[in-house]
């Protein structure tokens, strides 16, 4: 399966396995990458730039394909030295970064001057056109049933990703609400080179978290998602639980970040992840867990996906466009 995403990225297949704060680790990106995929380690999960080195050589022992490093640039309580994770990013030897968050452009110059591609993701035509102007490698558009941040335009995927291709030249892939070989054949459709998935990835074997989460993932439906902070316009699509249901309305009571500050804190969310309690605090996850059925390994899901878009596209549809000709006929 070519398409200018693989072309262009040097990775056998067009699925990317996006950023994710605490779930981004080595056992996932490697495994990911190693199906032919591109895995991506999330940096700021790491407490520091070294961390981030010694993650990189981590991965590199489940594989000799490229990964690549997620650098989320967000508003955050406590200042992060960027300069230094972008070092141990090069220095690392690392070729792709995706960078997400703000406008890439200060960070433009460094990584291309180390032979770092970046793929840019973003969540409205604006910003993937601005990118584009400072010379990104690649977008990774963000549809509105995207976990984490989806922006505040509520534009989803079907409309976004066709948007976005009329003004997009470059390679790009489509994100949010993506999880088998029937998405990936709609983003095709839709005009992306690929997809970028974050959910699904994580409700796999190689994922980094405890299992009671990825079966709440696989038990959770289309409808099991809040979007928090929307008041504050920094919305975050996360799991609903009774944490996320709370912060909601007590900011949409009028609440200030201060009232919720200690619903959301990191240190809850991690101990979702880590004691498998999905009501311990705040979790990222998609509208797509309604898509999610199962825990598979990487490599499976994978060739499961590429499976599937095969049939769909030389089974079903070209057996529809055949009909239709001899309709014509
Ligand atoms: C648990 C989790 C954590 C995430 N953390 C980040 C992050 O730190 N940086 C980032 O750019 N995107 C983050 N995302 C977003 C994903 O990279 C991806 O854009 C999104 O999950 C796509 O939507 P999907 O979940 O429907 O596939 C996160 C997603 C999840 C599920």
């Amino acid at each position: 399966m070519r398409t200018p995403f693989t072309e262009a990225f040097g990775v056998e297949y067009p699925i990317v396995q996006g950023g994710m704060q605490w779930v981004g680790r080595a056992e996932l990106a490697g495994a990911v990458s190693e199906a032919g995929g591109l895995g991506l380690i999330t940096a700021l999960t790491q407490p520091t730039p070294e961390d981030l080195t010694k993650e990189i050589a981590r991965a590199r022992e489940i594989t000799d394909k490229p990964f690549g490093v997620n650098l989320t640039i967000l508003p955050t309580i406590k200042p992060v030295p960027y300069d230094e994770y972008r070092h141990a990013i090069v220095d690392a030897g690392i070729t792709i970064v995706e960078t997400a968050g703000s406008n890439p452009a200060p960070h433009m110059d460094f990584f291309h001057e180390h032979n770092v591609k970046v793929l840019h993701k973003c969540t409205s035509v604006r910003h993937a056109v601005k990118a584009q102007a400072v010379g990104v490698d690649g977008i990774s558009i963000d549809g509105f049933e995207c976990a984490g941040h989806p922006g505040e335009d509520d534009v989803p995927g079907l409309i976004l990703i066709a948007a976005a291709r009329k003004e997009i030249s470059i390679p790009m892939i489509a994100s949010g609400g993506f999880a088998d070989g029937r998405g990936l054949v709609a983003a095709l459709a839709l005009g992306a080179d690929g997809i970028n998935m974050g959910t699904r990835f994580m409700c796999t074997v190689e994922s980094p978290i405890h299992e009671k989460v990825k079966q709440q993932i696989v038990e959770n439906s289309e409808l099991d998602t809040e979007l928090i902070f929307r008041t504050l316009r920094n919305t975050s699509r996360v799991a609903s639980n009774e944490v996320s249901r709370e912060t909601v309305r007590i900011l949409n009571e009028g609440g200030k970040f201060e009232d919720v500050q200690q619903l959301v804190a990191g240190v809850r969310g991690v101990k979702v992840y880590e004691n498998g309690d999905p009501e311990a605090g705040i979790w990222s996850a998609g509208q797509v867990q309604g898509l999610i059925d199962d825990i598979p390994t990487c490599a499976d899901l994978i060739s499961r996906i590429v499976a599937e878009a095969d049939e769909i596209v030389n089974e079903r549809l070209s057996a529809l466009v055949g009909a239709g000709e001899q309709v014509q006929a």
